[in-house]
């Protein structure tokens, strides 16, 4: 196959990315209630149910916010300054990426992304549907600064973080994830971000525990990945997918709860789990007008405008990078 002289690929760290999963699992195992990570459940086959999630009649943000983005087209190229680098925080394999190259024509794109193969197979399909837009993929943990390719320094910079990504990390993280981007981006800069909102929670737990049951097996694909690549053994028929709301916290949790009492290993270290107990895998948090814009204050942006869908589910907002002042 040719590779499209476009499409620049970044050294890695396989085995860097494997010390972080095996450490964060075992970690999280030892914790009480346990816990992994939400972001081990985007291996490759993770990826791909995922994709399968945004097309469920029950899965409404996908369609929400492309929605926002065919509506707002027209005003959001007016707003974002042109000629500059996209830099998405994500693989970009779903339609909102080409949507917004599309209407937007930016000089470069940079997705960033965990997942190498994933980044790079969907990198090669956008850099043939768009070639005239050179694509610098980054695989890196966009939880720290990322060292963007020295080809996209002197572009102004469009942060894209669609999807409502922002929503599986706790206030805390979240805030050192929009600082880290903040870093990324540099002065100047903007963010597009995706935020779904707080609504009936019956309509949030569809969403999350959908009838087809491609919910649950995201879900429970983290446990293949935990048996596969670490050495473990536990049993995956042991365990149901659960989706909650949490009212204190405004987030759907996913949970793997065990069906009876069991014992498994991972790479090594034994582990009990009772039954009824629980693997949280998942928060996904809601957010208000006024909860999305102190979040972003706080990580450093400056909310400039923002538009929902026509159903109100979903809000996509656009902020600039905050230029730290010393007095009020
Ligand atoms: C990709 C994190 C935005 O929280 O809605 C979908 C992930 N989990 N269904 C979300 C997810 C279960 C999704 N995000």
């Amino acid at each position: 196959m040719a590779v499209n002289k476009s499409l620049f690929l970044v050294e890695h760290d396989k085995n860097g990315v494997y010390h972080a999963f095996r450490e964060d699992v075992l970690n999280g195992l030892k914790q009480s209630p346990k816990a992994i990570p939400a972001r081990w459940l985007y291996d490759e086959t993770g990826s791909q149910i995922f994709e399968d999630i945004t097309e469920l009649p029950e899965y409404y943000p996908t369609r929400a916010e492309r929605q926002i983005l065919v509506d707002r087209s027209k005003e959001l190229s007016q707003l974002i300054r042109s000629n500059g680098a996209v830099v998405e925080f994500g693989s970009g394999s779903s339609l909102k990426t080409p949507l917004l190259l599309s209407f937007l024509q930016p000089s470069v794109y940079v997705p960033i992304d965990i997942s190498g193969d994933y980044l790079r197979s969907s990198a090669l399909k956008l850099s043939s549907q768009f070639p005239g837009i050179p694509i610098y993929p980054v695989e890196a943990d966009f939880l720290r600064k990322v060292e963007l390719p020295e080809q996209v320094v002197e572009y102004s910079k469009l942060g894209f973080f669609p999807g409502s990504t922002i929503g599986n990390m706790v206030a805390g993280s979240a805030v050192d994830l929009l600082r880290s981007m903040r870093e990324t981006l540099g002065d100047a800069s903007q963010l597009l971000i995706g935020m779904d909102m707080i609504k009936d929670p019956k309509i949030l737990i569809a969403a999350y525990d959908d009838k087809a049951g491609i919910t649950a097996k995201f879900n429970l694909n983290v446990i293949n990945r935990i048996n596969r690549e670490l050495n473990g053994n536990l049993p995956i028929e042991n365990f149901r997918h659960e989706a909650r709301w949490n009212n204190d916290y405004a987030r759907i949790e996913m949970h793997l709860v065990a069906k009876e009492s069991l014992q498994f290993s991972v790479s090594g270290e034994v582990f009990t789990i009772a039954k009824g107990e629980s693997l949280h895998t998942e928060n996904s948090h809601k957010y208000n007008e006024r909860t999305a814009n102190i979040l972003l204050q706080a990580g450093g942006w400056t909310p400039s405008h923002r538009w929902l869908d026509n159903q109100n589910l979903f809000s996509l907002i656009l902020a600039d990078a905050t230029i730290p002042r010393s007095a009020p």
